[in-house]
């Protein structure tokens, strides 16, 4: 079956999506005001939500992003994770806000933390829109968290299942 005709049942609709990331961004502007701040994206998925997060930050930042690939085109983990993408700007000295859409095993912000923290950054944060503790192999320290969503493949505001979906502005759960 093509993945847009599976059943998909809406998790978090979009205005609640638009509140919860204005709060974030007020809270991250009174923590990380005077930083120098780099907000740090991982693609493709956590693309929309720091497109919004920024424009609600009321601090100076810099953005930037890495690409990893951890999936592969379905809806289980490869286990492996290779950055595809490393960032431009010089995190030395910086304080760095790793934006992640969903932290489900931990797996791939646990390694992309090892590999930050080799470019000596003055700190790091995280922030996720979404934690998804149902699969979680590893403990990751997340400083910002949208939601916690206890289980269900999500799609939808970035996720993806197949590369498909990212559009939607609300957060579905895919029914397999
Ligand atoms: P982790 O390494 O298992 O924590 O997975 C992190 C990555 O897997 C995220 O950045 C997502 O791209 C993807 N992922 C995990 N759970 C979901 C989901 O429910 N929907 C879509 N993508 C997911
Ligand atoms: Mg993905």
């Amino acid at each position: 079956m093509p993945p847009h005709e599976k059943e998909r049942v809406t998790v978090l609709a979009p205005d609640t999506i638009q509140e919860r990331v204005r709060q974030l961004a007020q809270q991250i502007s009174q923590d990380l005001a005077g930083e120098k701040l780099v907000v740090l994206g991982i693609l493709k998925g956590a693309f929309i939500f720091l497109s919004d997060l920024v424009r609600h930050l009321d601090v100076p930042c810099q953005v930037d992003f890495v690409r990893l690939s951890s999936y592969g085109s379905s809806a289980e983990s490869s286990g492996t994770i290779t950055m595809t993408q490393a960032p431009e700007i010089d995190l030395t000295g910086r304080t760095v806000l790793v934006v992640e859409d969903i932290v489900d095993t931990g797996l791939t912000l646990q390694w992309l933390l090892s590999r930050i923290q080799e470019m000596n950054p003055g700190s790091i944060k995280t922030c996720t829109l979404i934690d998804k503790p149902e699969r979680r192999r590893v403990e990751v320290s997340m400083d910002y968290v949208g939601f916690h969503v206890p289980e269900g493949f999500l799609v939808g505001y970035g996720l993806d299942f197949d590369e498909c979906f990212r559009h939607l502005p609300g957060i579905y759960e895919l029914k397999f």
